[in-house]
Parts: structure tokens; sequence; C-alpha cells
């Protein structure tokens, strides 16, 4: 699957200011609609505790959603991120509108976005739980006449799927790889420690392909020493990874997105890694929840004497992670402007049936039309202006800030 960017279709892109003029005339409401109970039930099916659909507003007179939005997994700070920008800007532009949580479950993903398209939802807003599996979720709400937007990771194999809407993944892993590389500077023979995401989100292939492009030729002359993955090591040569060689590589260095699988993963690697392996040690970790798994675990290893270690989301722990020089990067997604570019791509379907886009993705199945953004890398440097200039978050909520 190749991504290619096409030429800007639409001067200026995404008209944010469409978000308020939507024509639905439908009056969005904090109550839960009459027919939202079974919604609830498949979510809390999974997730018993603080998911009773928080954050979720659906109509007041039972008469539907219009847009219904399904995230991942409320464990994850990123995640609730995107459902507090989602909240705030769908009140806003007056949808009627439900958001659920799939729990790390295909199973309560699928029961979600049937209990959505029971509730008549028009734009379906998924961000599916594995890639792969989600395909035929995106078949069915299609066939049971719903636009299904792509929202931040990918959705692989059906040609049903109407719109993407993320970042380029690629980037990120650039960003990551490149920051491991700014600071090796010119010495040579550090040690590097490869971790990445699930294997069944297509984006931790995307974000490992990334960095294994600016990496690569780094490893190749010698600035840095593979040390936890005899499958990478195997492959230290080859420039451009085909999708069994990165399997095999993900396969060995998977977190699967998981605090404790990043956890005790970096603790075998640092059990099996003799003190010459450790040292000044160079962490390429895929987001900041399992960075600041892996980074507690380099911390305490007595012959580990400084790491540099990568992350992505700047989720807010890790903001201060990197405050207090726990964490060395995080790459901004900024989620104000993925949730407002989904809801302005949900206003142009319901009001004009089509969505502006400025890339094309292709899925396995078709080529799938997609809005990219842009990301930012975030380090001590940068983050007064990235983060607190921009009220992405508040310094006041954070300590140790000169
Ligand atoms: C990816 C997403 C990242 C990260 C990760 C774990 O698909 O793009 O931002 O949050 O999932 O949930």
């Amino acid at each position: 699957m190749k991504k290619q960017l096409v030429a800007l279709v639409m001067a200026g892109a995404m008209a944010f200011g469409l978000v308020g003029c939507g024509g639905s005339g439908s009056v969005a409401s904090s109550e839960p609609a009459a027919d939202a109970g079974s919604s609830a039930d498949a979510e809390m099916s999974a997730a018993p505790s603080g998911s009773e659909g928080a954050g979720s507003a659906a109509a007041s007179d039972g008469s539907g959603v219009q847009v219904g939005i399904v995230l991942p997994t409320k464990d994850e700070p990123r995640w609730i991120q995107d459902e507090t920008r989602f909240g705030e800007i769908l009140e806003q532009a007056g949808f009627t509108y439900q958001v659920l949580f799939s729990q790390g479950s295909s199973a309560t993903e699928k029961a979600n976005v049937e209990t959505l398209v029971s509730n008549g939802v028009q734009v379906l807003i998924l961000c599916p739980q594995d890639s792969a599996a989600a395909a035929s979720t995106v078949d069915y709400a299609a066939d049971n006449g719903a636009t299904v937007i792509s929202y931040d990771r990918l959705i692989t194999g059906t040609d049903k799927l109407d719109y993407i809407v993320g970042f380029d993944s690629t980037s990120v892993g650039v960003a990551q790889g490149n920051y491991l590389i700014e600071q090796a500077g010119d010495t040579k023979g550090n040690p590097l420690y490869l971790y990445a995401g699930a294997t069944t989100d297509e984006n931790a292939f995307l974000f490992f392909e990334g960095a294994w492009q600016v990496l690569q030729p780094k490893i190749a002359d010698g600035t840095f020493v593979i040390k936890n993955s005899s499958e990478a090591e195997a492959l230290a040569d080859t420039p451009e990874l085909d999708r069994d060689q990165m399997s095999t590589i993900l396969g060995q260095i998977t977190t699967d997105w998981d605090f404790e699988v990043s956890k005790s993963k970096a603790e075998a690697n640092l059990t099996a890694a003799s003190a010459e392996d450790k040292g000044d040690v160079f962490i390429l970790a895929p987001n900041d929840g399992t960075s600041r798994s892996i980074a507690d675990v380099f911390a305490i290893d007595p012959d580990v004497t400084s790491y540099v270690i990568t992350g992505q989301d700047a989720e807010s722990a890790s903001i201060q992670y990197i405050i207090d020089g726990k964490q060395s990067m995080t790459v901004l997604k900024d989620t104000r402007l993925l949730s407002q570019a989904a809801v302005d791509m949900a206003t142009q379907i319901l009001t004009d049936g089509q969505a502006d886009t400025n890339a094309v993705y292709d899925n396995g199945a078709a080529e799938i039309p997609m809005y990219q953004m842009e990301v930012l890398s975030v380090t001590k440097d940068t983050m007064q202006e990235y983060i607190f200039d921009s009220e992405y978050y508040d310094a006041a909520d954070f300590t140790g800030l000169e």
C-alpha cells in the first residue's frame, strides 16, 4: 500500500468556516436519545468503569444521529483528547451526535456501529481497533446508508470507505528517527532499542516505515547499533523494507500499544542485554503511553547512564515527562485540527454530498480520498510555542516550567 500526495485540489483545502453553517436544522442535546441505551450497553459491556457515554449526545427527539463517532479506547489519554474536542465542536456545529468507545475490541466496535446505524447515523467517523477487521464493519455501515470516514487510524481492505482524515503518519516516524539522529550527532556505536505499535494498526507500519527510512542509513554507517531486535539487525542493510520484512520486525518489537506489554518488553530487553549494550542509549518509542512505560524501565537500570526516547501524541503526562527530562520529545498531532477537519468533512457531506480532500491513500482495495495534515515535533525547546502559545494545554497545569 502506498500513500501518494496529490496536488491540492482546493485552494485553502478544508473550509473550517463551514462548521456552524450545517443545514441540518437538528438540535444537539447532551441528553442521550431514547434509543441510545443499547450503545451504552455495548460500550459498558467491555468497559464497566467510566464509559457510560460521557461526552455523548444524541437527538433529543430521538430522530436520529447525524454524526456518529467510534473511538478505540478510553484507556489511552490520546483518545480522551479526541472525545473532548469532538464534544466541543459538534455541540457548536449543532449536530446530533454520539461518541462511543470500543475498549480495545473489534466486536464492541461492530456493536457500536450497529447501534449507530439503528440510530440512523448519516456520517460515521470511525477510528478502528484493527485496521483490517474494521473493513466488514465499514461495509455494514455503508450498506446501511452511512458515509464512512476513517479517522486517524487507517482502515484497509474495503472500497466502501468514503474518506480518510488523518495525519501524515510516515512523517511521524521520520520526526522520531530524525530526533534520535540529531541527538546522536557524530558519535558512533550508539545502542539503539526499537519499539513499535500494534501490528493490527496500519499506522504502526507507517510510523516504523518513516523511522526506518531515516534510521537505516545511520545503522548502516555505524552511528547506531540495534540491541533488541535480531530481525531488524538482519535487515540493517535494507533501506526499503517490504511488508513481510516489516511484519517480521514489528512482530518482535511490538508493544501492542499497551503500557504493560511495553514495560515487560523493555524489562526483558534490558535483562538480555549486557552492560556494554547499555550506557548512553537511544530508544525509538512509537507513542507517548509506550514511551513513558519504556522510559521508566530504562531510567532505573544502573547500567543505563542516559537515554534519549521519542514519543507521539503530546499527551499531557508526556509533556510533564519532557519538562522533567524523563522523555525527550513527542510528536504533536493536534487533535483540535483533526476533530475539526473530521467535522468539516461531515458538514460538507451533509450539505454538499461530498468533502474536500488533499491526498489519496491506497488502502489495498481502492484509492481513498484523504484529508491529510502535518505534524509538529515537540521538545523542551519548541514546547512553549507549539503547546502553550497555541493553547493546546495551559502552562499552569504543569510543574517545573521556568
Ligand atoms: C495510532 C494513533 C496514535 C496512537 C496509537 C495508539 O493509531 O495514530 O496517535 O495514539 O494509535 O492508540
